[in-house]
């Protein structure tokens, strides 16, 4: 239930908010905070939500057209090259102010902040942060589609380039390490981020739509262990329902100042 659910003015200073204070007061007297982010988070960072990031060749491609295994083998070119160009536009973002006051928080508390996130883009990463549970993997590494049954251990670095690069002794495809539609999480890091959700006390929630499990179990696994679960969102999500509180401000602007000092 929300204690202070405070749906603040359009253009209040966050600062004023009740809700403000009462997390920092949370923050602070936590032993173990976890904190789980999605694609909000990178909003400020100009990280295009891969829902908008279909252009050009791929304008009018629905995400599952795209993230998906079945997708992948019927035309894998087509899906590989989507994955290039948008590694391409990665290239150039930078981390916003909000991951930069992850990580300096990180910095100053290296036993106390355990970071997962939905997101695939480092941007934690090239922040500073460490350990960050990668949920739905990331754009930078690929894998095989299918174990190269000649040469098991095969690298993926010996994969011949192409549109996808293939296994030069099988022909079997690279793929981009990325969760997708119908792909299960990798075991360990969902396994690690479920220690971390079940034994924190406070659990900050950034820059998600609370809509994909089993990430958006997670915050509900902590509640239910007693932890004050903080949804830090500019507007609602199906997660609101179990905060402590809201925070309807955008991630970037809020974070430094919730962190800062603790
Ligand atoms: N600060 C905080 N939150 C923001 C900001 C911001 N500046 N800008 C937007 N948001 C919020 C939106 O209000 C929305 O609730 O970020 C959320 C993004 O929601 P989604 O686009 O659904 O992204 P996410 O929740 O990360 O999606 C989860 O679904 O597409 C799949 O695998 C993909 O990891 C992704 C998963």
């Amino acid at each position: 239930m929300t204690d202070t659910a405070h749906t603040p003015t359009k253009n209040q200073d966050f600062r004023a908010d009740p809700a403000f204070e009462a997390t920092r007061a949370l923050l602070r007297a936590a032993q173990r905070i976890a904190v789980m982010s999605g694609a909000g988070m990178s909003a400020e960072s100009g990280v295009p939500t891969f829902r908008d990031a279909q252009t050009g060749l791929w304008s009018n491609c629905r995400p599952e057209d795209l993230a998906d295994e079945r997708a992948y083998r019927q035309r894998p070119g087509w899906v590989w090259d989507w994955y290039m160009y948008r590694r391409e536009q990665l290239k150039t973002v930078k981390p916003n102010a909000g991951h930069i006051a992850l990580a300096e928080f990180q910095q100053r508390h290296p036993q106390r902040l355990t970071l997962m996130t939905q997101n695939v883009d480092r941007l934690h990463q090239a922040a500073g942060s460490t350990g960050v549970l990668e949920l739905h993997g990331n754009w930078v590494d690929d894998r095989w589609l299918d174990p190269c049954p000649k040469t098991p251990a095969c690298p993926v670095s010996r994969a011949a380039p192409g549109s996808p690069p293939r296994c030069p002794e099988c022909g079997h495809l690279l793929r981009p390490d990325i969760v997708w539609f119908g792909d299960s999480l990798p075991a360990q890091v969902l396994a690690e981020a479920e220690r971390a959700s079940l034994a924190c006390q406070v659990m900050l929630v950034i820059g998600t739509s609370g809509v994909v499990y089993p990430a958006a179990g997670l915050p509900i696994a902590a509640q239910h262990m007693g932890a004050a679960v903080i949804i830090i969102n500019p507007a609602p999500t199906e997660l609101d329902r179990i905060a402590r509180h809201l925070l309807r401000y955008p991630s970037a602007q809020v974070l430094p100042a919730l962190l800062d000092d603790i």
